[in-house]
């Protein structure tokens, strides 16, 4: 049976997606949060608590992702996440934004294979949990990813998460399935695929091509589909009430956490970016969506969306780029 993971999405995939999600639709063996940073102060957050805290993940199997270049800050990430209840953490070798690449972070240590080569040394002499890894096939060309996977394959990495696109592509345009093909043959750990499943058949293609692959990350295709991974275990597509309760439980959700509508609408857009492709015309909301600038306006459209619309099996496709106003 194909494993499933559920992709960090950054303001998305949040303490109450994962929860709300898990009881409701199932179908994810393990969540990964959105990345957090540690800072030379040594603290964690009110928003990196709330993530992470053990009451809010309660039954929730989920990994925590760490965005790092130094060894001693991922190592003190890791006892935190330890600390708090994990059992094993994530790196980030793929958040393409240029602030972060602009530090030698996320997809820009990529560019600086020895350091990364000196960072897992120093790691895993006294890291304490397992560590699994996210990473994209480059910052400029695949080319660039013999020699990273060189690196990769020397170190005891639980699992290596290949979305198979470059630095530049963001989350767009082609995924490179020959690059994550010959990765797959060169590599000594197992190795999971992320991008661009949407859709049952999408995931079955896949599995078509790549059968030695048991394991596939899942970002915006179940942000558009929250029912996909259980429909991808033989159970039924999602239904208008359940999305209806679905979006209704996150808006309360947050808006109790935060005490703030404003806070709690913003979320919920970034959310209906791409659930709004599970609705026939949703067109029609989706740039209405984009524009809303406060709770009573979000209130509105929702209740438009579902007075309107019809409720499709699966999204319309290609989901293309965030909803967070970046590339
Ligand atoms: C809005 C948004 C936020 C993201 N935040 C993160 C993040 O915090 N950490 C990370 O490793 N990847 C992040 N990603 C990348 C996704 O985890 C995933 O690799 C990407 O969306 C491709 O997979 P998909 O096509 O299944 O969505 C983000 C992507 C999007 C669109």
């Amino acid at each position: 049976m194909l494993r499933i993971e559920s992709a960090p999405l950054e303001g998305i995939s949040t303490w109450l997606f994962r929860k709300t999600h898990q009881q409701m639709f199932g179908g994810v063996n393990r969540y990964f949060t959105p990345f957090f940073s540690p800072t030379p102060e040594r603290k964690l957050t009110t928003k990196e608590l709330r993530d992470l805290s053990p009451e809010n993940n309660v039954g929730v199997p989920v990994v925590p992702q760490i965005m790092a270049k130094r060894p001693e800050d991922f190592l003190w990430a890791a006892e935190e996440a330890r600390e708090l209840g994990f059992d094993e953490v994530n790196l980030n070798l793929g958040c393409p934004s240029g602030t972060v690449t602009a530090k030698g972070k996320g997809a820009g240590f990529l560019l600086r294979p020895e350091e990364l080569d000196a960072f897992f040394e120093e790691v895993f002499k006294s890291v304490c949990l397992p560590v699994s890894v996210k990473t994209r096939i480059g910052y400029h060309d695949p080319a660039e990813f013999g020699r990273l996977l060189e690196i990769f394959n020397r170190y005891p990495i639980q699992e290596l998460i290949i979305h198979p696109r470059l630095r530049g592509q963001f989350y767009r345009g082609e995924v490179h399935l020959d690059a994550f093909a010959d990765a797959l043959a060169a590599s000594r750990l197992p190795v999971t695929y992320n991008g661009d499943l949407v859709t049952q058949e999408d995931v079955a293609a896949f599995s078509r091509r790549f059968s030695s692959v048991d394991t596939v990350m899942i970002g915006r295709g179940m942000i558009a589909d929250p029912a996909l991974p259980r429909k991808l275990r033989g159970g039924p597509p999602a239904n208008r009430e359940e999305i209806r309760t679905y979006v209704g439980t996150l808006y309360e959700g947050y808006r109790t956490a935060y005490g703030y509508p404003g806070f709690a609408a913003q979320r919920m857009k970034e959310l209906w970016f791409y659930l709004i492709n599970l609705f026939e015309d949703g067109d029609k909301y989706a740039k209405k969506l984009r524009r809303v600038g406060n709770a009573a306006e979000y209130e509105h459209l929702e209740t438009g969306i579902f007075r309107d619309l019809e409720l499709l099996t699966q999204p319309r496709k290609p989901l293309d780029g965030t909803g967070q106003g970046k590339e």
